[in-house]
């Protein structure tokens, strides 16, 4: 939702600031801004729009220090503007802050401040932060910092500068991300690892609410009791270009390009001659009465096709749902079902809060989760790693299409362990799993011509219309997704039977209708509803495997490759993330950062 980025050694602080925001900043990139403390005093400088807007700023006035915070905004309480930018001061600018997360009781705690004669110079709930610290120093930090945290509630990521702490700066964690770096006489804070990982692999992760000291020489933690705790030490296999375009225009194009060697690393050591290994999660599927999958955005998607998958093989009921209507719904949740959060980025509030609903009524919780050790990972009983690496770009895609490699290896787990499945079927999707980077691969060279084509032609569409059946349904979920939220056409996807329900009212001459028809079980019913839309004027790309059957019907075709018909989503999805990609491109959109959105949601 935010980036936020600290550091203290020998070097001038403002640089490496501005350096690891820079790789913060698809986190949110509406304004940014950095504090750095010369000794005497904190120096604040920010500025609305993107980190550019930052650096011209200080260019030739970088303000002087060796100890500093950063942050990259995206907007929850108050409109982007450079009042309204982290890091805050308090009243007296004795102290700067900035914050990931949300101060939900800020309202209150600004009445309360206001009445102590406090005056507030920005809209947001952080400047509530830097005003109780300055409210309750007292000379000793950690007393103040405590007593600020006893007072606030909600989640954050903090980091904190004092104009009497030469060289030392202060960060806490509850509910938001956040890493420690260590490094040779400088030491790090950042929203995630590869923020910072230029200089330094040495990460300690605090718990919720300790509150950490962090000078060059040392980092001490202290817990929620005023206790020093030993932190375990992790070290980050992560390469350090995993932040890097590495030639690629977008971070988008680089990361459809990665799906391959993802996927492998999510299945490659997973799938034994002795069935699925899924590390050392223990799950009997003879012991699931019902599996209920929460999530958002793409993950939900990708759990929709992991609910047709389980349902199919394993022969578990499977339920979807929004984590943002689960947490709230009232579900019907026991301790003989298995709930199953998925999400990229493991801080997303709403699917985290899901997570803590199925726990508390009794559930055990499996997280599929890309960034080890996030909050979602940590708090789940079981946590699934589908190994993509960093995804930079807001529109996933490695993230989407290994969430649903995991997907696979669970189905065929519990299908194996509740003998739902003939080996037959088990080893042909086995083995269609263990291929698909290889075939991925070609595919996504074969088919880029075809989606840059077909994006050249169909650019300038004010709507566009998903549609297919079962799985293909699912996939279509995820295609408009993708189109609409880098190109900002209007895209929905609808399950091809129910379009003659209302929808099909909007068809006319020249609507834009991609019709997935990838399953074969399905794809004579998928069809007669792509010639309803045809018969009505619609442009229709077919997106199918078997071209012969749908191509007297469609305009243009993108051709998947021939594998296990239960794996196609991973090559529909590959096809439809370059032509919104293309799209996006002609469009002139700004793929990698599109408007209004952020990497993770880190609030309700
Ligand atoms: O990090 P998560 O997987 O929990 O994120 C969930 C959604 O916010 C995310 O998939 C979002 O929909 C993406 N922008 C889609 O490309």
């Amino acid at each position: 939702m935010c980036g936020i980025v600290g550091y203290t050694g020998k070097r001038p602080a403002a640089p490496i600031l501005i350096d690891g925001l820079g790789r913060l900043e698809y986190r949110g990139y509406d304004s940014s801004g950095i504090a750095v403390s010369d000794g005497k005093k904190v120096n604040v400088i920010k500025a609305k729009g993107r980190l550019f807007e930052l650096e011209k700023r200080i260019s030739g006035a970088s303000p002087e220090g060796f100890c500093g915070i950063g942050h990259t905004r995206w907007a929850t309480h108050g409109k982007p503007s450079d009042e309204n930018s982290h890091p805050h001061y308090s009243r007296d600018k004795s102290f700067a802050v900035v914050h990931n997360g949300i101060i939900e009781n800020y309202l209150d705690l600004r009445e309360f401040l206001t009445e102590r004669g406090f005056t507030f110079r920005s809209e947001t709930d952080t400047e509530i932060v830097a005003m109780l610290l300055e409210y309750y120093y007292n000379g000793n930090m950690l007393e103040t910092i405590i007593k600020m945290r006893n007072k606030i509630k909600g989640s954050y990521a903090l980091g904190i500068l004092h104009e009497n702490e030469n060289g030392v700066f202060y960060a806490m964690r509850k509910d938001s991300p956040l890493v420690i770096g260590l490094g040779e006489n400088e030491n790090f804070i950042a929203s995630d690892i590869p923020a910072v990982l230029p200089y330094t692999r040495r990460f300690i992760i605090p718990d919720e609410q300790e509150v950490a000291v962090i000078s060059p020489d040392g980092v001490t933690v202290y817990n929620r009791n005023r206790e020093q705790v030993n932190k375990q030490i992790t070290v980050s296999d992560l390469s350090a270009d995993a932040a890097e375009k590495d030639g690629f225009a977008h971070f988008m194009l680089k990361e459809i390009y990665e799906q391959p060697g993802a996927i492998k690393k999510t299945v490659h050591d997973r799938i034994t001659p002795d069935g699925i290994k899924l590390d050392r999660i223990k799950l009997d599927g003879k012991k699931i009465r019902k599996i209920f999958i929460a999530a958002c955005g793409s993950a939900y998607h990708a759990g929709a096709v992991g609910k047709y998958f389980i349902e199919k093989y394993a022969r578990i009921e499977t339920e979807i749902d929004l984590a943002s209507e689960f947490r709230y719904r009232d579900p019907i949740v026991g301790d003989d079902c298995l709930t199953v959060i998925i999400s990229q980025s493991g801080e997303t509030a709403d699917s985290l809060a899901a997570l803590r609903e199925a726990k508390r009524l009794k559930s055990r919780v499996l997280a599929i989760v890309n960034v080890v050790d996030s909050i979602i990972a940590r708090e789940a009983d079981d946590v699934l790693y589908t190994r993509a690496g960093p995804e930079i770009a807001v529109a996933t895609t490695k993230g989407y299409t290994t969430q649903l490699a995991a997907l696979y290896l669970l189905g065929l787990k519990l299908a194996r362990d509740r003998e739902t499945i003939p080996q037959s079927e088990y080893d042909g999707i086995t083995s269609a799993v263990e291929k698909l980077p290889e075939l991925l691969s070609a595919f996504i060279d074969e088919v880029n011509p075809a989606a840059q084509y077909l994006a050249g032609k169909y650019y300038p569409a004010n709507d566009a219309y998903f549609i297919g059946r079962g799985a293909d349904w699912s996939a279509a979920l995820e295609g408009a997704l993708k189109l609409k939220e880098i190109s900002y056409i209007h895209a929905e996807a609808y399950a091809a039977g129910e379009l003659k329900h209302g929808t099909i009212s909007l068809i006319e001459k020249n609507s834009l209708v991609i019709g997935i028809a990838a399953d074969p079980a399905l794809r004579e019913k998928t069809l007669s509803n792509i010639k309803e839309v045809r018969s009505r004027g619609a442009a229709v790309i077919g997106v199918t495997d078997s071209p012969d059957a749908i191509k007297a019907e469609c305009d243009e075709l993108m051709v998947l490759p021939a594998t296990h018909p239960a794996l196609t989503p991973v090559f529909t999805a590959a096809a439809l993330q370059l032509f919104a990609y293309y799209v996006a491109a002609a469009r002139g959109g700004d793929i990698d950062k599109p408007r209004n959105l952020a990497k993770s949601v880190t609030v309700e």
